[in-house]
């Protein structure tokens, strides 16, 4: 850390993936002085409620499922997209819940993220660049000057949606609709006569005649009421440091600083420079964070990424996201275990199967080919186990929409369907069947883990 952390000390270093061409300097300082005046998203309380979670996970006790848009934006923001996402999400945690056995910490990628990483700063189209587009919180779509010029207005845009966002996540987690008596009702309409839609209905019988049961002897969500809500988290990648800067506050009870923008906030694969602005003002917040971990990562750099981001090497502080692709996760994953696990670090291993599989389909559209996906959740729970590491959770990009963007799934979605319903303003996402069908995949794989634990302790009895 430097000298003195503040939550501004991280303009001194070098930041990647920051607009520094928003024209009016003055106006940008305006709304991050307004940004400061605003209410907090989230309480420090709740933050350290995840990260003692997350300690749990870290420590095999439990399992995280985080999973949301590649972005979000201004234009899809609606009740029934919240909705959705936010079932899907309990209907998978319920899957796994059932197989693994182990309560499931659930972690939206909502409320908050709108940024997007680019790897070019300009657009060329014809013989007009502009700059690109870098999520909604910054500038638009559109292909006009305009548009595209940063526009710190944006950023109070974004806090209000953020905050609507959360408002009836939190309404849907504690208000009732996430109650388990309500399994059957959050299927989506797409996925109902789907393969896995099949499944999910028995797995729910099942549950709704243990629910009986404990009725019948007096466990009702009145004496129970962990059976009528969920505990749910947000989480965004912390890219924008203006915004993060002006969303940190000192918490009263502690004393300590929490970015209060989400409970848990990620470095991207691009910004963790152990030198840059990301990783500097990561280390003055006291929130969980987690870092992606690509295939250029190698044992020593996370060394020293562990140390600076977690010096005390506090469980539940630090979850690190493999996203190497199915064809490297082999080669790379094995020696990131080994250098955690010989320094003896506690840190969440998890696993974004999204980011190292993605490609250009032959008629132009971004992709992912779902077996691919399945392959490197696959390996890493594996490679987990051969390594002695619990496999501790899954990163998602998927929406409770019907939307056609990773190739295969049950329904076998080709290169000439991803027209149909190509809607998402960033990276490919999971419609509902195909997260169901991995989260089933994940369930099978963690229940094989169960199955050994009990013989294990079985022969040892
Ligand atoms: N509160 C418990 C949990 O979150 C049980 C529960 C209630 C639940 N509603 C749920 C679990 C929906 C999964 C999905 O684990
Ligand atoms: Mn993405």
């Amino acid at each position: 850390m430097t000298e003195h952390w503040t939550p501004a000390s991280w303009r001194s270093k070098p930041a990647k993936h920051i607009p520094g061409d928003y024209p009016d300097a003055a106006a940008l300082s305006r709304v991050e002085q307004t940004l400061r005046g605003m209410p907090p998203l989230v309480f420090a309380g709740e933050a350290r409620r995840l990260k003692s979670l997350l300690g749990d996970v870290s420590e095999g006790r439990a399992f995280l499922l985080q999973g949301g848009d590649c972005a979000e934006s201004f234009k899809e923001f609606h009740a029934d997209n919240i909705r959705d996402t936010f079932r899907l999400i309990l209907q998978m945690a319920v899957v796994l819940t059932f197989a693994g056995g182990k309560p499931v910490v659930k972690v939206g990628r909502m409320a908050g993220q709108f940024g997007k990483p680019r790897s070019s700063a300009v657009e060329t189209q014809g013989d007009v660049t502009l700059p690109s587009y870098r999520g909604d919180n910054i500038n638009g779509m559109e292909f006009t000057p305009q548009t595209r010029t940063p526009d710190p207005q944006r950023l109070v845009q974004a806090y209000s949606q953020s905050a609507a966002t959360l408002n009836l996540l939190r309404a849907f987690a504690s208000g009732g609709y996430a109650d388990l008596h309500n399994i059957h009702r959050w299927t989506l309409g797409f996925v109902a006569d789907s393969p896995q839609g099949a499944r999910y209905r028995e797995l729910g019988e099942k549950i709704s005649e243990s629910l009986a049961f404990m009725e019948a002897i007096g466990v009702t969500p009145e004496s129970q009421p962990a059976l009528h809500q969920v505990e749910f988290f947000t989480s965004h990648e912390g890219l924008l440091l203006n915004f993060e800067e002006a969303m940190t506050r000192v918490d009263s009870t502690s004393g300590d600083w929490y970015d209060t923008s989400a409970h848990l906030l990620w470095i991207g694969e691009r910004t963790r420079d152990l030198d840059g602005a990301h990783v500097e003002f990561f280390k003055g917040i006291k929130n969980p964070i987690g870092v992606k971990c690509g295939p250029t990562m190698e044992g020593d750099d996370l060394g020293r990424l562990a140390d600076a981001l977690n010096p005390k090497n506090e469980a539940g502080r630090l979850t690190l996201y493999g996203r190497f692709g199915a064809d490297k996760i082999e080669d790379r994953l094995p020696r990131l275990l080994r250098a955690t696990k010989a320094a003896g670090l506690n840190v969440v291993w998890a696993i974004d199967p999204m980011h190292g599989n993605t490609l250009t389909a032959a008629n132009g559209y971004k992709t992912r080919p779902f077996d691919r996906i399945l392959s490197e959740v696959r390996s890493f729970v594996e490679i987990c186990k051969a390594e002695g590491v619990h496999p501790g959770g899954v990163h998602l990009e998927m929406t409770g929409q019907n939307v056609t963007e990773c190739l295969g799934g049950a329904r076998k979605v080709a290169e000439g369907d991803l027209a149909d319903r190509y809607h998402t303003h960033c990276d490919p996402r999971l419609n509902g069947e195909q997260a169901l069908e991995l989260a089933f995949l994940v369930a099978e794989k963690l229940k094989e883990d169960r199955a050994d634990v009990t013989r294990r302790a079985a022969a040892g009895a």
